[in-house]
């Protein structure tokens, strides 16, 4: 008998940026109502779920991220009767809603940290992490933040330093003490009571910290490029071993609700073994942990084929893989990836959503939007991250959709004329027509949802798998054409959409950069 899939399985996320999907009240921010009156086109897509970039009150350094109040909605972005109303409306078209939880730090305006900083003594400030300087008056260790310089600042009132893993602003709270599980616990408990359907965790392999504040050690030739940039390896500020006990409390605190409620981590880490720990032993930890080993290969056969072989010999018998290529904080593939060259986009919308495991796009994703050049002098982001938060393209209008014409976004918008929702909803041949086609497949085919993966063997540059028992997914991620052995079948999708439909006999034959999924048997 086959195990039941839960709906985060079986289903397609969709991360949204709320900032930057769609503006309804004309002040060049988007905002929840915006998302509520774009309902129709998410469900036109065929998603499962939508991810909230945070939509809590925030002074917005680090846009929203460095959170005022974690059971409030930011005034920018609506109010919690909107949110309530987004909940019920998605959920009525079959749409789950995800928020995000950003446990790692508040915000230094935070009120905790408020009254933490007002004295050494106060009744919150072992909420955060204090220590006194060094000898020298310099900070209490080498750590130094991911977004550069020291992770100390001194506060000058009580002359201790705090630490900040983030900006200054970022104060980070200290999960060593009890009060603060007890105080998330709670937070998470309010949200899963209105209905929101899980989390996406921020930083959610950092959030405890060395208990004795050791050095970190310096960063090797091997490491990867953000720890050499840091100059040091993250392994006391971050990725200590107790953070597991946190995710268990909250997957116990998750499955008390029905339907239990789902948490995705942020698990910025790269070797894929220490990763699958995340998983615990495959259903007491994370339900998924975004994998970045993947999410960083370059758009070649080999990276990822290895990229996915490694990730499902390491994962947890139990567990189910997550699958993304663009976020907030790591660029659009179609830029990153793809020379923003359609038949690349298309080769990798087709890997991603026929991966076993949850895909995630962002949102723009399915049209093959690019990332944006952002003048200096419109920068909103302090680590540069504005070319992939841009405002979502829906028309060649003036505003292209997102805001009133006149009315100037809060990021500059791409060009719409070349890439938008309207024109693509028209074509069938649009990269958004085959997005749509492969989500609707995932619902209609068990193979592709829930089957298992297994490679093929494929000539160069070629990537092939098979999917269950009758679906085989073949990428020609290279310049020359290419033969590939197959059964015979039929295809059911192909980067070029004319292909569809096309009988198989023992050889499917790709042009350059070129994909097919082929039903095997199908005849
Ligand atoms: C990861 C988030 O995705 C990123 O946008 C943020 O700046 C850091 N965590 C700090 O919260």
């Amino acid at each position: 008998m086959s195990t039941p899939h839960p709906w985060w399985q079986g289903g397609v996320l969709y991360q949204i940026y709320p900032r930057s999907f769609a503006d309804s009240n004309g002040d060049g921010v988007g905002d929840l109502t915006g998302i509520t009156e774009r309902l129709e086109y998410l469900e036109s897509l065929g998603i499962a779920g939508i991810w909230l970039n945070p939509v809590t009150v925030s002074p917005n350094r680090d846009w929203g991220y460095d959170v005022a109040d974690y059971c409030d909605v930011d005034p920018d972005l609506g109010t919690l009767s909107d949110l309530d109303r987004l909940v019920a409306e998605a959920g009525a078209r079959g749409i789950r809603v995800l928020l995000d939880l950003v446990p790692n730090h508040s915000s230094d305006q935070h009120a905790w940290f408020v009254e933490a900083r007002s004295s050494p003594t106060s009744p919150h400030r072992d909420w955060y992490v204090w220590a006194d300087p060094r000898a020298d008056g310099s900070p209490p260790n080498n750590w130094r933040s991911a977004f550069g310089g020291p992770a100390w600042t001194l506060d000058g009132q009580t002359g201790q330093y705090y630490l900040h893993n983030f900006l200054p602003e970022q104060p980070d709270l200290n999960w060593w003490n009890e009060e603060v599980r007890n105080a998330f616990d709670e937070i998470l408990r309010f949200w899963f009571e209105r209905g929101i359907a899980g989390f996406r965790i921020d930083v959610a392999h950092g959030i405890v910290k060395d208990r004795e504040l050791r050095d970190n050690p310096p960063a090797v030739e091997a490491d990867d490029e953000h720890t050499r940039r840091v100059g040091q390896r993250p392994v006391y500020n971050m990725n200590r071993p107790e953070v597991h006990d946190v995710l268990r409390r909250w997957r116990q605190l998750a499955e008390r609700f029905e339907p239990p409620r789902v948490l995705v981590g942020e698990t910025w880490v790269l070797e894929l073994d220490r990763w699958a720990a995340f998983y615990g032993n495959g259903s007491d930890e994370l339900h998924l942990a975004f994998n970045f080993p993947f999410a960083f290969s370059p758009l070649e056969a080999e990276p990822l084929r290895r990229a996915v072989e490694d990730t499902e010999s390491v994962i947890p018998e139990a567990a189910w893989p997550v699958w993304t290529l663009s976020n907030h904080d790591i660029r659009r593939f179609p830029t990153r990836l793809c020379g923003e060259e359609e038949p690349q986009v298309r080769c990798a919308l087709l890997a991603l959503l026929s991966l076993r495991g949850t895909p995630v796009l962002y949102y723009g994703d399915e049209l093959g939007m690019p990332d944006v050049p952002i003048p200096a002098d419109r920068a909103r982001d302090p680590v540069g991250r504005d070319p992939c938060r841009t405002p979502m393209q829906w028309t060649a209008e003036p505003g292209a959709g997102f805001t009133e014409p006149g009315v100037e976004p809060w990021l500059p918008l791409g060009d719409a004329s070349r890439c938008n929702v309207e024109a693509q909803r028209g074509r069938d041949d649009s990269i958004l027509a085959f997005t749509q086609h492969l989500i609707a497949l995932r619902r209609e085919l068990p193979d592709l949802r829930v089957g298992s993966y297994a490679s093929l063997p494929a000539p160069d540059d070629v990537w092939a798998w098979r999917r269950g028992g009758r679906v085989a997914v073949t990428v020609n991620l290279g310049g020359e054409q290419r033969s590939i052995a197959s059964g015979p079948g039929v295809i059911a999708a192909a980067t070029h959409t004319a292909r569809q439909g096309e009988a198989v006999e023992s050889t499917l034959v790709l042009g350059p950069w070129e994909g097919a999924l082929v039903l095997m048997g199908y005849r």
